[in-house]
């Protein structure tokens, strides 16, 4: 199968109460672990390429490793996916060089602005029939000593998803409920919930239509105590509940990104391999376990959180 765009992956992940796992891939391994569990769990896979993987890889090793891993897993759907993509330049260049799907994140800019340059992104992509992904709102930082009502404005405001959507013409949208990016995500303490109620309502104004949720790692703490045990400093690093993101893949909820739960992974499974074995320095040698956990990690993620195993 050719590498091809989210269209048909989230209709279907939309009537069939399910998500389509979005892994990044900065390098060889990590793409292997991935698309051989999805191969195995025979389940339709996004890999995600940010800016800063395409700064350390460069633009055409990630490309040319999607692509052997399109040939390597005949039996399953790969879309490609420019993950956060900062403007309208670094867009265009995925699309010109082969992505079957970008995202446009002007969150942070002023409501009419991320409207504008969404739009520009749009119109380029769908002439090449690419996908565009957009966001609105900004992710929670938990971590900042925020009250509520500071808190509350980043969530995306339900009442504009409608106007959004309408006016650029995106294909997907990635909304703020709480979810945020990397190991830190909730206060040590506090009990980690997101806002189904946003959520709801997001879907209720676009009936049909695919949401994403970025941020949506949920730390296993197996990996973070491997980290610490093993000469890592990683206190308090919490993720969101499985239990919490397997309900949102049953909403509207089409695209689910994932990607410190990798780098927890091979970060927790290197640390102890070098600890248990100090007198190796073949990379091969610590760069194989590292890449069958991150295969058992995406394995669990497809069968137990999004529910899209046996869907490709
Ligand atoms: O949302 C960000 C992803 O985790 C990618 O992170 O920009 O460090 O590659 P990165
Ligand atoms: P995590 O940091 O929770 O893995 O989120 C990844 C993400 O949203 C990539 O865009
Ligand atoms: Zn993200």
């Amino acid at each position: 199968m050719a590498l091809v765009t989210t269209t048909e992956m989230f209709k279907k992940a939309y009537n069939g109460g399910y998500a389509i796992g979005a892994f990044n891939v900065n390098n060889m391994e990590i793409v292997q672990g991935i698309t051989e569990a999805c191969q195995e769990e025979h389940a339709p896979v996004i890999l995600q390429v940010s800016k800063g993987a395409r700064a350390y890889a460069n633009h055409t090793y990630l490309v040319k490793l999607v692509e052997a891993a399109v040939q390597e897993c005949p039996d399953i759907p790969i879309a490609l996916h420019l993950d956060h993509g900062p403007d309208f330049e670094t867009c265009k260049n995925c699309i010109d060089g082969g992505f079957t799907s970008v995202m446009i994140d002007a969150s942070s800019k002023p409501f009419e602005e991320n409207i504008e340059i969404t739009r520009q992104v749009v119109e380029y992509a769908h002439k090449y029939g690419v996908v565009v992904e957009a966001e609105l709102g900004t992710l929670a930082g938990i971590e900042d000593d925020v009250n509520v009502s500071e808190e509350d404005s980043s969530y995306t405001h339900p009442e504009e998803v409608e106007e959004f959507v309408t006016r650029t013409g995106c294909d997907s949208l990635a909304i703020a409920i709480g979810t945020s990016h990397g190991a830190y995500k909730f206060k040590p303490g506090t009990k980690p919930q997101l806002r189904f109620d946003v959520l709801h309502e997001c879907e209720k104004r676009l009936p049909g239509f695919p949401i994403v949720l970025h941020g949506a790692s949920s730390v296993p703490q197996e990996y973070v105590q491997m980290i610490n045990t093993y000469g890592g400093n990683m206190p308090g690093a919490i993720g969101v509940p499985e239990d919490q993101l397997r309900e949102a893949a049953r909403s509207a909820v089409c695209k689910i990104n994932i990607d410190s739960d990798l780098r927890l992974t091979m970060t927790g499974t290197i640390r102890k391999y070098m600890a248990e074995h100090p007198d190796h320095f073949d990379p091969r040698q610590y760069l194989k376990p590292a890449r069958a956990n991150i295969k058992e990690t995406v394995r669990h993620k497809l069968v137990d959180v999004l529910g899209c195993a046996g869907k490709a």
